[in-house]
């Protein structure tokens, strides 16, 4: 569980994340949306620690950021695997070499064992067969599965993905969300994902929070997404005449 409260973010005289409080829960996917622009990407990376908030604060689990030495820093940064937004391969490495590196950075593991480690999440990400090959010889989909193994490799408690699914088609999008959405589960992670995709919104948003300016403008979960009234919210969801439609059928459904 991660708790945030009155959150800000400043870079210079623009004034980025405005007083945000929330929470994401254990085993769920936690979904952040919003327009481009909005401060989706900023308050990930506060979440991740690589940004530091100039006023509120964050606690994970029962250990608050700020009220941590730089050696509980590390430690906790260790149980965070992040996704990043373009999936940020290294592309000298092998997949099997991408997928190691945080072993190897973090872990204490033999090289023997942080290949039998890699092995087993490249397999969770249904890559059974492509240890050596180089992204570069990867589709788009492929990408984000190695990328997601590579955050999972160090069995974290808190996962971080920024727009997993962005560039691809959306079969494979519905995909890697349902794959992260096990995951998840699987191991009791808690997962925060910034996107603006309405499909994983619908899909894999059990609790969602809305960006706008900076502000959250609203939050709840994608059974809630249709029925409010939020101005903030429809008009960032109704902008595609598409989901009018689906919204219309949703509320003739349910009643
Ligand atoms: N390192 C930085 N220094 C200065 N300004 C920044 C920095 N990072 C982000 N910003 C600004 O913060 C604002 C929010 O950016 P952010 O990347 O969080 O948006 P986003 O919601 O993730 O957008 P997108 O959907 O396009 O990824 C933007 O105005 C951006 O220019
Ligand atoms: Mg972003």
């Amino acid at each position: 569980m991660i708790l945030v409260e009155n959150l800000h973010k400043s870079f210079g005289s623009a004034h980025i994340l405005k007083g945000i409080s929330t929470c994401f829960d254990q085993g769920k996917t936690n979904l952040i949306i919003g327009q481009s622009g909005s401060g989706k990407t900023v308050f990930l990376k506060s979440l991740l620690g690589l940004f530091t908030p100039e006023e509120g604060k964050i606690c994970y689990n029962d250990r608050t950021y700020s009220k941590l030495s730089n050696d509980e820093k590390m430690m906790l940064r260790q149980e965070m695997g992040m996704v990043f937004q373009g999936s940020a391969l290294f592309d000298s490495m092998t997949i099997e070499q991408n997928v190691m590196f945080p072993l190897k950075m973090f872990s204490s593991m033999s090289k023997s064992e942080m290949k039998d480690r890699a092995d087993i999440v490249l397999k969770r990400v249904n890559l059974p067969n492509a240890h050596k090959k180089f992204p570069a010889e990867a589709s788009g989909g492929m990408q984000k599965r190695v990328a997601i193994a590579r955050a999972i490799v160090n069995n974290p408690r808190y996962l971080f993905c920024d727009e997993p699914n962005s560039g691809l088609d959306p079969k494979t999008a519905i995909l890697i969300d349902n794959l992260i959405q096990e995951i998840t589960r699987e191991y009791n992670i808690t997962t925060v994902i910034n996107t603006h995709d309405m499909n994983s919104v619908m899909e894999i948003g059990e609790k969602i929070v809305f960006l706008k300016d900076g502000y959250k403008a609203w939050e709840g979960s994608n059974k809630e997404v249709f029925k409010t009234d939020n101005k903030a919210v429809t008009d960032f969801v109704y902008s595609s005449e598409l989901f009018k439609k689906v919204r219309k059928m949703y509320l003739e459904n349910d009643q």
